[in-house]
């Protein structure tokens, strides 16, 4: 099928190389010319894995061109998906005015008929606006249309895999012939009946559930979906809290709940809080929307404040440990919001360095692939090629992002270069034991580490063990 894909940013150029991937004829479009340069000589605004070879494969296959979004290109494929970015106003409210504005350029050129595909998250009732306003828009020429909703769930780092082999499509529609296109367009991934480039050879896999359903059922999954997600890692922060004030240890406490098919594993490690450009954003717009229709959310309001208080629980113990931050020298691993992106929206790596630096230590820091970007952010702390370099003459190293890199660190490299030899962990990579056996003084959260080892110890022991 020919397929537009309205804005080249992080959800619509991983969808437009992935349905060109499994078959289409793909036309991504953007107003940043700046980017579609970059795309057009083969290079890639932003990091994330497999994507650029996607990308390139599917351009020399003649599958995929990147165009400018003047009007004649926004009408042009028969169904266009908008991923266009609907950032938060204010007041928490979504500002959807690029999808109104590409819908109205699509009704007003358009002359036959259109499936305009919302990938965009967007607020439930939104579809129904952008119908109605389509009608408005096309005036005399009545060209048909159908709108669908059909939420992206990719994770930033594996979104290539979560396009291609998705857990579940949600398709949200109100006409059968929408229904049955948007079944061909997904039908290679629905079957699994393409050869995936990311795992050669491709294990099979057994069919995607399809979720068919209504406009605006669809629009609240991707907000509850989100939701509930954010509630699973405030809800663990909160009792790492606890574990931290008692000796339990959230490790464990995580890894006995998450066996419970009821709870799930996933989405259950402590850290720093949640950051980048969805979850915070993505909640507090259901939380207006909640309130908006007179519905207590107050739930979710607790889980956005939970968050926010992650980095002051971090600071203090950086300053319980450090005293006196002003003329202290402080490692940074780790900058982007989660690893495998360079991703550093609302990055809590970045507040905490504001911090620090407001309280007048010195920071230098080193991230795998977010340093440029960050640099724009906190242009005035030292920026360093390796860990090794960020860990040189420090007080501490603070471990902000939990990069595989970091797992593999030469220990004794490290030990031989700090002024101090104190980790203070944000997500909980690391061991204490682990550290202890580097000679390193370990910090992490909601972790008790002596009492884990005795139990290990006796429940080895009891199995026969040594
Ligand atoms: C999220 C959703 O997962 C995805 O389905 C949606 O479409 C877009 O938003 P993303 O923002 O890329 O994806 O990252 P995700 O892996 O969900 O992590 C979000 C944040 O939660 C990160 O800051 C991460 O560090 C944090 N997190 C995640 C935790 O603190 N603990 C966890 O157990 C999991």
């Amino acid at each position: 099928m020919d397929i537009g894909v309205i804005g080249a940013g992080y959800v619509g150029l991983t969808t437009a190389a992935c349905l060109a991937e499994i078959g289409h004829r793909v036309f991504c479009a953007d107003n940043d010319l700046q980017k579609l340069d970059m795309l057009r000589k083969g290079d890639m605004p932003f990091f994330e894995p497999y994507l650029d070879s996607l990308v390139q494969s599917n351009r020399v296959r003649g599958r995929l061109e990147f165009t400018s979004q003047t009007e004649g290109e926004l009408s042009r494929g028969e169904a266009i998906f908008i991923c266009v970015g609907t950032p938060s106003l204010e007041n928490g409210e979504t500002d959807l005015s690029a999808i109104e504005q590409v819908g109205r350029i699509i009704a007003q050129r358009a002359r036959e008929y259109r499936l305009i595909v919302e990938k965009s998250t967007v607020p439930v009732l939104s579809g129904y606006q952008l119908q109605k306003h389509l009608a408005l828009y096309r005036g005399d020429d009545q060209f048909q249309f159908d709108v669908v909703a059909n939420p992206e769930f990719l994770r930033q780092g594996s979104a290539v895999e979560d396009l291609l082999h998705p857990d579940r499509i949600v398709v949200g529609v109100d006409s059968s012939r929408a229904a049955e296109l948007m079944g061909e367009i997904y039908r290679p991934l629905l079957e699994q009946s393409f050869v995936c480039p990311v795992h050669s050879p491709c294990k099979p896999r057994p069919p995607v559930p399809l979720v068919l359903t209504d406009l605006n059922s669809a629009e609240m999954i991707k907000h509850a979906a989100n939701s509930f997600l954010a509630m699973k890692i405030s809800f663990i922060n909160m009792v790492a809290d606890l574990c931290e004030a008692t000796g339990a240890d959230i490790e464990k406490v995580a890894e006995g709940i998450g066996l419970d098919p009821r709870i799930g594993a996933g989405f259950l490690r402590p850290g720093i809080g949640f950051g980048g450009s969805c979850f915070p954003k993505d909640l507090r717009a259901f939380v207006r929307t909640g309130e908006k229709f007179g519905c207590d959310f107050s739930l979710l309001k607790e889980v956005e404040r939970i968050n926010a208080r992650r980095i002051d629980h971090f600071f203090k113990k950086i300053k319980d440990e450090l005293w006196v931050l002003r003329g202290k020298r402080l490692g940074v691993w780790g900058l982007a919001f989660k690893p495998n992106t360079d991703d550093i929206r609302r990055a809590p790596s970045l507040e905490i360095i504001r911090r620090l630096l407001a309280e007048g230590a010195q920071v230098q820091a080193y991230d795998p692939q977010a340093m440029e970007k960050a640099k724009t952010e906190v242009p005035q702390i030292g920026y360093c090629k390796d860990p090794y370099e960020a860990a040189r003459a420090v007080d501490a190293l603070l471990l902000l992002t939990e990069w595989e890199e970091f797992r593999t660190v030469d220990w004794e490299r490290v030990r031989g270069l700090v002024a101090r030899p104190l980790l203070i962990d944000g997500r909980n990579l690391f061991s204490a034991a682990e550290l202890a056996s580097q000679g390193f003084q370990y910090i992490g959260l909601g972790r008790n580490a002596s009492a884990l080892t005795e139990a290990e110890q006796v429940a080895f022991k009891a199995l026969g063990g040594g």
